[in-house]
């Protein structure tokens, strides 16, 4: 016995890092723990740091002390500047920044084993295959996330509009994906000559960068959400195959563990949207986001906050159905006092929640909850659709594409296919946003025109403060 080994003591830590990341995920599927289930993960990566600390030994600690200011102020920046309408902004350039860094330090040990010491071997030889392969995988999944995130957050704050159709799509990215692979497979295993082999491993970088681009740019309307959790998992997966080149296991699990989470989101998004990952990934439907916009209505009906107020005092059940533009008016605050004062008048209030309702996954339940709309008021959208027809009164506020019966109307359209919450089968739909203007989709909305629905034009938290202060009254 020569008693405990360093190795023995971080190999713990480590076990102890991952029960916290598996224990704080866990907690982060409700949202009433979710906030210690953040605290618990955050911890769990802090330890993660300090065992790599320990492992590594002998580290320069000027290096890790400027990276940690830089990373620092620019996370402080990031978050300082934004407002809460750019999360979804944020969880893209997060997903980037992610794909970027394994790529970089897959790079970096390849850089600093071959070709700064211009090694006459080749990186398998001196790494060993397994971190030579990883490494490719690392770089080719890493810098294809990142800019495909880049381009996904452009999309998201509609600085690049629209979603140009690329010929022979499909092909294309094959070519960019498995000829990056190929570069990197011969940098990595075939080539001794330093400077020829870090070109084709810098080929593989630009490779797969155009990869990214190729996946995103088509897609826009309804397949969004979809490839925004896609490259949430992929951010994982890259984690993990860096994890695997620097035969680093806490990066192999934390890495597997966004990459699964990821996949799964990815499953809930394609479930949501009615399509299949190939569909989307080939760019089968729903390519052209912003549509062509016949937004030519007739025989529209709006209303004022005392009109809507009044049918809402004679209502026994009311559901309110959030969108993009609740989170852009903040006016969850507002929601929550119009569905306190029903409830005070003895009505049933619940929120209906759809899957891509806002602009990232989940963008609803945290506006919501920002607010402490009580958990047991949301219902998702399989729950509220069958009790539509027997509730009185539907409030839209600042949803568009997740209650257009084009979903099913138009079957080839850009959200055609999309399962919806079915407002329109209510007795009476009050539908507050500014103007007709379409959503995300950029197609028009028949709900719009349907004799039961009325129209309560202005800013979201507007006409909800209106509308409380008319029910408290
Ligand atoms: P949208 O269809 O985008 O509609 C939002 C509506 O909010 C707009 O029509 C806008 O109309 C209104 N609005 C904006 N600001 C407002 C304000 N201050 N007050 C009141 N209304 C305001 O939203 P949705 O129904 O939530 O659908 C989400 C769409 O985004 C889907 O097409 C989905 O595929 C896509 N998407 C989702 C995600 C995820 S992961 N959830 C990611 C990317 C894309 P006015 O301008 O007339 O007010």
């Amino acid at each position: 016995m020569t008693g405990i080994e360093i190795t023995d003591v971080t190999a713990v830590l480590a076990l102890g890092s991952i029960a916290l990341f598996v224990l704080g995920l866990k907690r982060l599927a409700k949202v009433r723990t979710s906030r210690s289930g953040n605290a618990l993960m955050a911890a769990g990566m802090l330890l993660a740091v300090v065992i790599t600390l320990i492992e590594v030994g002998r580290v320069d600690y000027r290096w890790i002390a400027g990276g940690l200011a830089v990373g620092t102020a620019i996370g402080i920046v990031i978050v300082v500047r934004a407002r809460a309408t750019k999360m979804p902004q944020i969880v893209a350039r997060f997903n980037g920044f992610g794909g970027a860094a394994s790529a970089l330090v897959a790079m970096s040990l390849f850089w600093g084993a071959v070709v700064e010491p211009a090694s006459a071997a080749t990186t398998a030889t001196v790494l060993g295959g397994t971190s030579a392969a990883t490494m490719v995988l690392s770089v080719l999944i890493g810098s294809s996330t990142f800019s495909g995130s880049v381009l996904a957050e452009l999309k998201l704050s509609g600085r690049i509009d629209g979603a140009p159709r690329i010929p022979v799509r499909a092909a294309l990215m094959g070519l960019l994906l498995v000829g990056g692979a190929a570069l990197g497979v011969v940098g990595a295993f075939a080539v001794t000559d330093t400077t020829l082999a870090a070109g084709l491993v810098v080929g593989l970088l630009v490779a797969a960068a155009l990869a990214g681009i190729v996946l995103v740019l088509p897609i826009g309307g309804a397949d969004m959400p979809v490839v925004i959790s896609l490259l949430n998992s992929l951010s994982g997966l890259a984690a993990a195959a860096t994890g695997f080149a620097l035969a680093n296991n806490l990066l192999i699990m934390a890495g597997t563990i966004v990459g699964a989470a990821g996949l799964i989101l990815t499953q809930i998004m394609c479930k949501a949207m009615n399509r299949s990952l190939v569909n989307v990934m080939v760019g089968g439907y729903g390519g052209d986001g912003g549509g062509d916009a016949d937004t030519e209505y007739t025989g529209v009906v709006s209303g004022d906050a005392e009109e809507a107020a009044m049918v809402l005092e004679a209502a026994e059940s009311v559901v309110i159905v959030p969108g993009y533009g609740l989170a852009v008016a903040r006016a969850q605050h507002a929601a929550h006092e119009v569905a306190k004062a029903l409830a005070e008048q003895g009505t049933r209030v619940r929120f209906g929640i759809h899957p891509v309702a806002g602009r990232m996954p989940g963008h609803m339940n945290v506006v919501l909850a920002e607010a402490e709309v009580p958990y047991e008021q949301l219902a998702e959208m399989d729950e509220i659709n069958p009790d539509l027809s027997q509730t009185d009164v539907v409030i839209v506020v600042g949803a568009n594409d997740v209650v257009n019966p084009a979903a099913s109307s138009d079957p080839t359209g850009p959200i055609g296919g999309m399962p919806i919450i079915e407002v329109e089968r209510a007795r009476r739909v009050f539908v507050i946003k500014r103007s007709l203007s379409p959503g995300y989709a950029g197609i028009k909305n028949e709900l719009f025109e349907r004799d039961n629905t009325v129209m309560l034009f202005g800013d979201a938290k507007e006409v909800l403060d209106s509308l409380a202060t008319e029910l408290s009254a």
